[in-house]
């Protein structure tokens, strides 16, 4: 992957529950994104990657898997630069699937931007200000711009309906987000500590970073 590759955007279903309204969401994400052009954007949706219950002996950190299915996940999100969490709001907080998802892994994440699409009573705003948090535990970059979609005014059964303001959220997210994993892109490549490594040799979960733990 050179320099002038695209960056790698998942847009992530956080839900997993039969019925769940977290697939007809995150379409519309990619439509809005796939008009872009400025990114490459896939859905991926934590239904397709069933994890049981974290049942790794050592922390993520480490990155010493015991687990086929932890090994799978590490090449999933190692090959992204960036991430649009889809998500509703389980009792104020982000869904236990999601949570249990980043506990997996870590290096993975790592200097990597993240943005916020939460639907809900009040647009899952309180499930995202977790994920803030959650997310600079595994030191990735979480915006402050997030896109909040009402249960009551734009959703009519399962039928979603983005009103005008929720579209232009979505807009400035995406813009962010993108601005963003380019420049920790450069970050995870040695750019920013003057020592850039080759860029078409490396892949980003692969740099060598010394951490405080
Ligand atoms: C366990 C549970 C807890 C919920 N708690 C909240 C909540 O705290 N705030 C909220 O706005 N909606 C809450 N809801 C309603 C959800 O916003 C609504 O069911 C939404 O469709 C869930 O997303 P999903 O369909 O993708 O699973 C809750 C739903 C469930 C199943």
């Amino acid at each position: 992957m050179g320099p002038s590759a695209m960056i790698r955007i998942a847009i992530v279903i956080a839900s997993v529950r039969p019925q769940r309204r977290g697939p007809v969401v995150a379409q519309w994400v990619l439509n809005r994104a796939l008009e872009r052009g400025d990114a490459e954007y896939e859905l991926l949706d934590l239904a397709d990657h069933p994890l049981p219950m974290l049942d790794e002996p050592i922390q993520a950190v480490k990155q010493k898997y015991a687990h086929e299915h932890t090994r799978a996940w590490s090449k999933v999100i190692a090959a992204y630069d960036g991430f649009v969490f889809v998500t509703p709001e389980y009792n104020h907080a982000p869904p236990a699937s999601l949570k249990n998802a980043i506990d997996y892994l870590f290096h993975e994440w790592n200097d990597k931007a993240v943005t916020f699409v939460g639907y809900g009573a009040v647009g899952a705003t309180r499930a995202i200000e977790q994920l803030r948090l959650i997310a600079i535990a595994v030191d990735m970059v979480p915006s402050k711009a997030q896109v909040a979609i009402s249960a009551f005014s734009e959703f009519d059964g399962d039928d979603f309906t983005p009103a005008e303001r929720t579209e232009a959220m979505l807009t400035h997210a995406l813009s962010r987000l993108v601005a963003r994993a380019h420049a920790l892109r450069w970050l995870r490549l040695g750019g920013c500590t003057g020592d850039a490594l080759e860029p078409s040799l490396i892949r980003a979960s692969t740099i060598p970073v010394k951490r405080l733990q």
